[in-house]
């Protein structure tokens, strides 16, 4: 028998090896078992459980004459926990005539998405486009007031029921001039687009201001560069812009880049979020698919990605059957590669935070015992996983610490408190292991589990 001495790394083969090599991999389990291995927490079934591990949304763009198609509403219902109504928050459904509002359309959206615990997008207060005929025909002051009033208006609406608004819409010219759109809009004055937002953060100061746009893809367009350069100089001046909405309708003509990924990182390091908003691919190849997905969880700042449509018949551009899901509702391969990304995804490097010094808590045992662990944590936000033992229908009640807030779930049905600080989350069929996402705003403290009831 050859003799080994320490050093020696020449590969070693056979019974005894490998049993070396197998009782080393279960050491190295049971050590870590504990904490978060990336990439090994129980995977996600869905898109919007498997993003929420990620502490990211997974949305889609809805229609509302479309939630009365069942087969429509269950695949919204069990994949996406993000909506933005696709139509029925723009400025001819909601202001239709000057002054008069109308918000049927968008409420259905909004309620649905809320009383199943999915967040919602505004989309979107000021554009060019789909404006009303009322708006069209005006310029000037009177555009000026008339848009500010609507920014005013819609945004205080829907105070509190919205997560993000797409504050301004498409601004900036195609091509290289770099220049803004020529629009009724832009011919108001140059600063409309941050009076947009000052009167946004008036209306509604708990939500995230976003600016929204295609073709800012490519990080060397000067498109992109333009934008950036409009954020950059907001942020200098204390404009009140919070994130960046990149609409990512990829085709032949406009597609997919490698540099995606710097695209977002560069956004992000202006200190706004940025959030992938239309996603569709023409054809939905997979690869390009999960690119999207994997450049997303690289950026810690890019809090989530929204498909532009279910199925491909729900499609704007319905003949590239560019989404996730295929006429009949069936997932096609860009699904299964999109949920592979997003159970797989790296974790973002942010800057090293001190964990909690509590140790997990363990409420006393009523009929059944829920415990809660830490998860993966970022720079402004952390998950945390709660298993629940002694019961299969459970309804567990979880407290945060103000300003904390709770921005995504899985795993369970939950309501909130009117503080919107205590969670009583419900078993739904999911299992007993259910997760959440807080955005720390500053403090760190673990979440308490208050009590576990079977029922
Ligand atoms: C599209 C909708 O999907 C269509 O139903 C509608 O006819 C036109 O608008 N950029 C945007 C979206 O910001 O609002 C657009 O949505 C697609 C391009």
């Amino acid at each position: 028998m050859t003799e080994r001495c320490q050093g020696d790394t020449r590969p070693r083969t056979g019974p005894r090896a490998r049993t070396a090599i197998v009782l080393a991999a279960a050491a190295l389990l049971a050590a870590t078992s504990a904490v978060f291995l990336p990439g090994t927490a129980s995977a996600g079934t869905t898109l919007g459980a498997s993003a929420a591990e990620k502490g990211r949304y997974f949305g889609t763009a809805v229609a509302a004459s479309r939630l009365s198609d069942g087969n429509y509403t269950t695949i919204l219902n069990r994949e996406f926990n993000s909506v933005t109504p696709e139509n029925e928050m723009k400025i001819d459904a909601t202001e239709p005539q000057q002054g008069r509002f109308s918000y049927g359309a968008a409420e259905q959206i909004v309620n649905h998405a809320r009383s199943r615990g999915m967040s919602v997008r505004g989309h979107t207060l000021a554009w060019h486009s789909q404006q009303p005929s009322w708006m069209e025909s005006m310029s000037g002051s009177a555009l000026r007031s008339a848009m500010l009033n609507h920014v005013t208006q819609v945004a205080t609406h829907f105070r509190g029921q919205v997560v993000a608004w797409d504050v301004v819409n498409e601004a900036f010219e195609d091509g290289s001039s770099g220049a803004r759109r020529n629009s009724n809009l832009q011919r108001t004055g140059n600063d409309w687009i941050e009076a947009a937002f000052r009167a946004a953060r008036a209306a509604d100061p708990g939500a995230k201001l976003c600016y929204n746009d295609y073709n800012t893809d490519n990080w060397t367009h000067a498109k992109t560069q333009a934008v950036y350069n409009m954020v950059r100089d907001f942020k200098s001046r204390g404009v009140p812009i919070d994130c960046v909405g990149f609409q990512s309708h990829f085709n032949n003509d406009s597609p997919y880049v490698s540099n995606y990924r710097t695209t977002l990182s560069s956004f992000a390091a202006l200190g706004v979020d940025v959030q992938v908003t239309e996603l569709d691919i023409q054809g939905a190849p997979a690869a390009t698919y999960r690119s999207v997905v994997e450049d997303c969880l690289a950026v810690a700042r890019c809090n989530g990605v929204t498909v532009w449509g279910i199925r491909d018949s729900d499609s704007w551009r319905a003949s590239q059957t560019p989404l996730l899901f295929n006429s009949s509702g069936q997932k096609k391969a860009a699904y299964d590669a999109v949920l592979a990304a997003l159970n797989n995804g790296t974790t973002p490097t942010d800057p090293p935070t001190t964990p909690p010094t509590t140790p997990p808590t363990t409420p006393p045992s009523g009929s059944c015992t829920a415990t809660l662990q830490d998860s993966t944590r970022w720079g402004d936000r952390f998950n945390s996983q709660v298993t629940v033992s002694g019961a299969s229908n459970w309804t567990v009640v979880v407290a945060v610490t103000p300003p904390q807030k709770v921005s995504n779930t899985w795993n369970g049905s939950p309501t909130w408190d009117s503080s919107g600080n205590v969670m009583t989350m419900r078993s739904n069929g999911s299992g007993n292991v259910f997760g959440f996402t807080t955005m720390a705003n500053g403090t760190w403290t673990r979440p308490v589990v208050r009590s576990c009831t079977a029922s």
